[in-house]
């Protein structure tokens, strides 16, 4: 297999290739909280450095700057009162689901007359988690994950880390196979057997694709019960083979199929809080194993194979991706999917942040 080496500067720092990829960010969809915690409080984020809150209101969700009109209180700190109306905190002015202000306590005949309205986000809530867009119009739709529909499958959404990163060096890590056999060495692969299988990528629409060539295998030793819920074979091997699509930017979706036939899925987003800051949005997903033991068993072992690539990713230097693809040393056949990533981004960033 040959190489592509070039002369390595990975640590040079290209701050204006950071900014403008990072700038890119909001033109897109984002999680940033699970359906099934919000219920009746609100709940803040700070996307992309922006202070929001999303609140359910008269059966649907609204997503608004948390920032209320008067002093600047943040809005998230604050209740919903009968469905309707969120209510700041400090001097207890309310605002409709429209963000338009109700009711002014200290001054009931103002609330009207003040024409003191909070921005709104556009908001959906779609595969278990509420996504938003800093942007009125998104440039591309929110993903697809048919499992979510499917019987056969059960999910669990795994509780959401922070972590210190950019969100595309993440991605990468999330798209990376060649990390598998040496970092998750008896998790997800075996440091004996440390080849990358041979796989194509591809642009498809809004998606970039990964599939790995059919009837090729990932071993992984099964010395371990990493792998909760699966019935193991008569074998000292696991094997799987993983195809990907990154819904770009930032939206990965895995799917792991075993050689029984089994399947497991994982959606994935990293939402960015700031240029080096995300939090981690994981809904998983397989059609075998015990439902009633799913937050254990498939909950627990994303949680795990997490808490190995977090030391790293959150070392890599610059913490995002740089723009000059000569900045870094990539192996053909290996890097493909990777390079073909920040190639993408960097036209997107082109596009949208000249
Ligand atoms: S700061 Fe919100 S009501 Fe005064
Ligand atoms: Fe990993």
């Amino acid at each position: 297999m040959g190489t592509e080496v070039h002369v390595s500067r990975a640590n040079e720092l290209n701050v204006e290739a950071e900014a403008r990829i990072y700038r890119t960010l909001r033109h897109f969809w984002h999680p940033v909280a699970y359906a099934q915690d919000l219920v009746d409080a609100p709940i803040g984020f700070t996307l992309c450095g922006r202070d929001i809150v999303v609140v359910r209101m008269e059966g649907g969700v609204v997503a608004f700057d948390d920032l209320c009109t008067h002093r600047g209180t943040k809005l998230s700190l604050g209740q919903v009162l009968d469905n309707c109306l969120l209510e700041c905190p400090y001097h207890g002015w309310r605002y409709d689901k429209n963000g338009d202000l109700a009711v002014v306590p200290a001054r009931p005949d103002l609330a009207s007359r003040l024409n003191a309205r909070l921005r709104k986000y556009p908001v959906e809530e779609w595969l278990g988690m509420i996504w938003v867009a800093l942007v009125d119009e998104p440039y591309f739709p929110l993903p697809d994950y048919p499992q979510w529909k499917e019987p056969e499958y059960h999910h669990v959404a795994v509780p959401s880390v922070d972590w210190a990163c950019s969100a595309p060096r993440r991605v990468e890590n999330y798209t990376d196979y060649s990390h598998f056999p040496i970092l998750h060495d008896k998790t997800l692969g075996d440091r004996m057997q440390p080849e990358v299988p041979p796989h194509e990528v591809w642009r498809e629409e809004n998606r970039l694709e990964n599939r790995q060539r059919e009837g090729t295998w990932i071993p992984v030793p099964i010395d371990t019960a990493a792998w909760g819920g699966k019935d193991l074979p008569p074998d000292p091997y696991i094997r799987f083979a993983g195809d990907w699509r990154v819904f770009m930017p930032l939206t990965c979706v895995l799917n792991l199929l075993f050689e029984d036939g089994n399947r497991y899925h994982l959606l994935f987003h990293p939402t960015p809080i700031g240029p080096k800051k995300i939090r981690n949005f994981t809904i998983a997903s397989r059609d075998f194993g015990d439902p009633d033991n799913k937050d254990k068993e498939l909950g627990e072992f994303v949680t795990m194979v997490y808490d190995q690539d977090q030391p790293i990713v959150e070392s890599q230097r610059p913490e995002e991706l740089p723009e000059d693809l000569s900045e870094e040393i990539h192996l053909k056949g290996v890097d493909t999917f990777s390079i073909d990533y920040r190639r993408w981004l960097l036209a997107l960033a082109d596009e949208l942040e000249a």
